[in-house]
């Protein structure tokens, strides 16, 4: 697994590579991510064959960082399968508080004693099934930072919201909750996921066009308002992603890679989802 300062330095040192290939007017490529969501499925045994398959066929790739987010009981394993590959891994969810008595909850500083990098926050199976606010999402992406772990905050709108044209504003109350309480700036080193929720689990993914509407939006209001924050923010894509519309999906404008659920289940697909974000790597961001 790469070290969370590791990561920062790549990132530099990515900043500077694109800089130098810009100035040279050389297509540049674009390094991804492609995380496994595999929400509440699987067990030890299931578990430790698919990540044998991922080792086997996705440790150390040269343009994509493979992250892998468990149910919280299965970080153990996680940990101690995948310490000594390039394949790091997260949670689906976390404490907005730091500590105390709060029955259920598990904290940032837990997750970070089983090695994990990542914790995606505010999907939206959690927010809508247990009535998340922005507020409280915007204090789990803080303490997720707080304690080194890349936050992958998802944002995106319900069908309704589509079909009514408000898309744009639905996402700009959710990225402005966490702007009006800490700055933009924090958003430097995170993740966005654009997971619009009716493409969910239906195998009906956004089109192309739809994703890169909203990966522009995404990307142009961050800059607005901290270029170098936007600079340094990953958006992925993330809803009914698989083998056949991978590329299509992550060669889009502002794409940096993509959040898997069904998918991340089969290691084949997975596979080949991960390929695909190799194959749009060579691609201008
Ligand atoms: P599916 O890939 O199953 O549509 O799930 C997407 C998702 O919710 C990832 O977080």
């Amino acid at each position: 697994m790469k070290a969370p300062g590791t990561h920062f330095f790549c990132l530099t040192a990515s900043v500077a590579a694109r800089r130098i290939r810009a100035s040279l007017m050389i297509k540049k490529s674009a390094q991804k991510i492609v995380v496994a969501n595999w929400k509440m499925h699987g067990n030890l045994k299931q578990n430790q064959a698919l990540l044998e398959t991922y080792i086997r066929t996705l440790n150390n790739l040269p343009n994509t960082q493979v992250v892998v987010c468990a149910p919280y009981p299965y970080l153990a394993q996680l940990q101690s399968l995948l310490a000594d590959t390039d394949i790091a891994w997260g949670a689906q969810n976390i404490a907005r508080m730091e500590r105390g008595a709060y029955t259920g909850e598990v904290s940032a500083e837990m997750l970070r004693d089983f090695g994990s990098t990542y914790v995606i926050i505010g999907h939206s199976e959690r927010s809508t099934a247990y009535c998340e606010s922005d507020e409280n999402i915007a204090q789990k992406f803080m303490v997720a930072k707080k304690y080194g772990l890349t936050p992958i905050l998802c944002v995106g709108e319900t069908l309704i919201e589509r079909e009514a044209g408000m898309q744009e504003n639905v996402v700009t109350k959710q990225l402005d909750t966490i702007i009006r309480m800490y700055g933009a700036q924090v958003f430097a080193e995170a993740v966005i996921s654009y997971e619009p929720i009716w493409a969910i689990g239906t195998g009906l993914a956004a089109t192309p066009a739809q994703a890169t509407e909203m990966h522009k939006f995404i990307h142009d209001k961050i800059a607005a308002l901290d270029e170098a924050a936007a600079d340094r923010l990953k958006i992925l894509y993330g809803g009914s992603v698989n083998p056949q519309n991978a590329v299509q999906l992550m060669v889009v404008k502002n794409c940096d890679g993509g959040l898997i659920g069904r998918c991340s289940l089969n290691a084949q697909e997975f596979e080949q989802i991960c390929a695909a974000a190799e194959q749009a790597s060579q691609f201008e961001r």
